[in-house]
């Protein structure tokens, strides 16, 4: 059974709690308010605590907005050696919404893993709108998790996640993919924020 701990509790968080408990994996919610974790596990069967508790997963999912998770690694020092850490982030520049924040040259997660060297740190879930990831549908095709990243061990342990937990994961590639990821993620955003197709469809993978 894999252990699985998801820090954040929103749509992303919560949708990828969803994969995970009707994955079977032993799960662990952290929010900074322990109300919002316990509302978010409870219904799952899912322990819970706050950012900070002692991580129980060999997968830690960061469902948090780009500007949070440097934070998140301060309070964690090397608590993640040796785990898999999903980053979900679509790193998008707020103040312009016409691009990233992160350099072209580089994506999110390469600077995550670049701040986490004993990680193995996948991009995975951020071409996919939460809606998508609840209901296992993108319109009315099959949801596909895209997964990037340096460590196969750790792609595969996330694609198996993904599979047991009803939905489509396929390899995307090392981690240099994470920035053509990022790209395509914020392009489906602003086609949704644009009115081009709804937060319930997005982009599909077919074959
Ligand atoms: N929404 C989507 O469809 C979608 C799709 C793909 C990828 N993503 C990515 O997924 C990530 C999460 O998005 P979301 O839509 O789930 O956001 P959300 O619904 O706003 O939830 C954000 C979560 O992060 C927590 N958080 C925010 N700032 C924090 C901080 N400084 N320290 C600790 N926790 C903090 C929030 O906690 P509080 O409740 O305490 O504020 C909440 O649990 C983002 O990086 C986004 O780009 C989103």
């Amino acid at each position: 059974m894999s252990t699985v701990t998801i820090i954040g509790t929103g749509n992303i968080g919560a949708a990828v709690a969803g994969i995970a408990a009707k994955a079977g994996a032993q799960l662990q919610i952290l929010a900074r308010e322990g109300e919002k974790a316990e509302t978010v596990a409870t219904p799952l069967g899912a322990a819970s605590g706050t950012i900070g508790d002692e991580l129980t997963g060999d997968i830690v999912v960061l469902a948090l907005p780009y500007d949070a998770i440097s934070q998140v690694l301060t309070a964690y020092g090397d608590a993640f050696d040796g785990r898999t850490v999903v980053d979900v982030t679509n790193p998008v520049d707020f103040a312009t919404f016409d691009g990233l924040v992160v350099p072209a040259d580089s994506s999110a997660t390469r600077i995550i893993q670049e701040a986490l060297s004993g990680a193995s740190v996948v991009k995975a879930f951020n071409v996919n709108f939460g809606a998508t990831l609840a209901t296992g549908t993108a319109g009315p095709l099959p949801t596909t998790v895209l997964v990037a990243g340096d460590s196969t061990q750790a792609k595969d342990a996330v694609i198996a996640l993904v599979t047991a937990g009803g939905l489509r994961g396929v390899d995307a590639g090392s981690l240099k993919r994470a920035r053509e990821l990022e790209a395509l993620g914020f392009l489906q955003i602003s086609l949704a924020a644009a009115e081009k197709t709804p937060w319930t469809g997005g982009f599909a993978l077919i074959g």
